[in-house]
């Protein structure tokens, strides 16, 4: 990979990416809106000349045809230097900074297990799918396990379940580990600093987080890092509040939960979790109104739009669904807020930013703003908006995180 080919990943060029569903769509890249700041405060970071660092595989299906080729499977490379890592219940995302943009690779953390066979083993290395055998078992990571769940008539397994590693995974801690290894490169130096993103207590009860984060941080630490635990509404704030000081109220809507974060100057006042994301809306959806799964999904993630009246039953039920997750969001809110004796009292409206997969959907502040008038804030609000790149945020402000760590 060599300069040129970064700079026209900056400058607008389309990639076709692939959508949770399976289906695909054209995005641009991502831009650090605070690149100048990070270079002011650690010239030695930005500056980097790009190499490849082994990381793979991006989302990036394909290169738009005005453009150099993509970096795709092995060929993906980062620039060096600090790393911001969300560790989702459907995704796993790295950030790390490429001059004046963020390079982003997302992975779908997904698996799938079947027999060891030499064939197989020597196809997959030679298209570039991930996978690791233990105990005469082949473990296939990412996206392409879908495919090889489809063609035995099973679903993927998911090694992460709201947000921590999935206790009814035997194989979740290899797993986890293995995808890890595909996206993160082991450390150029020592120390170096690396952010992860972690939910944080649910409203309605609490769980350990505990086992998670140390395994997360062992894993990392062996690659020769310096590993930091942000808690993922946190990091919603730190990539899309700087203008605000951070201070605001940052959401992550991902696929298996909701993370929520009030910070006043960087300073996270309450942070939350609830168990309900996508994937609920999906389940609920297909069944009230009987359609499978996956074709509720991929209408969702192409089709919907949340600001205009639904068209259809399937349109109707993501209404109510995503209504009713947005409901169950704000009472929680009400809930943290009115138990709390820590809420600084604000003189003016503070602004809130929903991102995460799921308001990836058109309409989805419209909707949120609606569902806010039948459950009050229980702060001001300044404004509602959505992130810039909602599949994104989290890594962003872990790496931006990482950086301000690196730099100190
Ligand atoms: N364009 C889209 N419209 C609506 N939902 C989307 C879109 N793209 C992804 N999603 C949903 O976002 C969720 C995954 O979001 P993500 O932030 O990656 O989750 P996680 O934090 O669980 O890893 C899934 O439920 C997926 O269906
Ligand atoms: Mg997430």
């Amino acid at each position: 990979m060599n300069g040129n080919t970064a700079e026209q990943l900056t400058k607008g060029g389309r990639r076709r990416v692939r959508l949770d569903s399976g289906t695909t769509r054209d995005i641009d890249a991502i831009s650090l809106e605070t690149g100048r700041d990070i270079k002011n405060k650690s010239p030695h970071i930005s500056d980097e000349t790009i190499e490849s660092l082994g990381l793979k595989p991006p989302i990036v299906q394909e290169p738009a045809p005005d453009t150099a080729p993509a970096h795709t499977g092995q060929q993906a490379g980062l620039v060096k230097g600090p790393v911001g890592i969300d560790i989702g219940t459907t995704s796993v995302v790295v950030a790390q900074n490429n001059c004046k943009s963020v390079r982003t690779v997302r992975q779908m953390n997904a698996f799938f297990a079947m027999p060891v066979s030499k064939m197989v083993k020597k196809t997959l290395k030679k298209n570039s799918i991930d996978f690791f055998d233990k105990n005469k078992k082949l473990y296939i990571l990412g996206s392409p396990a879908e495919e090889f769940a489809t063609m035995h008539g099973a679903s993927i397994r998911r090694p992460v379940e709201s947000g921590l590693i999935n206790p009814q995974e035997e194989d979740a801690v290899d797993v986890i580990k293995a995808i890890l290894d595909n996206v993160v490169r082991p450390a150029e130096q020592q120390g170096e600093k690396i952010c992860f993103s972690v939910p944080a207590d649910p409203v309605d009860g609490s769980v350990s987080t505990v086992f998670h984060e140390s395994v997360i941080k062992m894993h990392l630490r062996s690659k020769g890092y310096t590993p930091l635990s942000i808690h993922e509404g946190l990091s919603v704030v730190f990539s899309e509040l700087a203008d605000n000081n951070y201070t605001g109220i940052g959401i992550s809507i991902g696929g298996g939960m909701c993370n929520v974060c009030l910070s006043y100057l960087a300073v996270p006042v309450l942070s939350f979790s609830i168990q309900k994301g996508g994937d609920y809306i999906d389940c609920m959806v297909s069944q009230a109104v009987g359609e499978p799964l996956a074709k509720v999904r991929e209408y969702k993630e192409t089709e919907l739009d949340l600001s205009v009246e639904p068209r259809n039953t399937i349109e109707t039920g993501l209404h109510i669904y995503y209504t009713d997750l947005f409901t169950s969001l704000l009472k929680g809110l009400q809930q943290v807020v009115g138990s709390s004796d820590k809420v600084p009292r604000m003189s003016k409206g503070i602004p809130l930013v929903l991102s995460g997969g799921s308001v990836a959907a058109e309409g989805c502040r419209e909707l949120f703003e609606k569902a806010c008038a039948e459950n009050p804030l229980p702060i001001p609000v300044s404004e509602i908006r959505i992130a810039e790149k909602p599949l994104f945020a989290t890594a962003k402000g872990l790496l931006k995180m990482a950086m301000e760590e690196e730099a100190e």
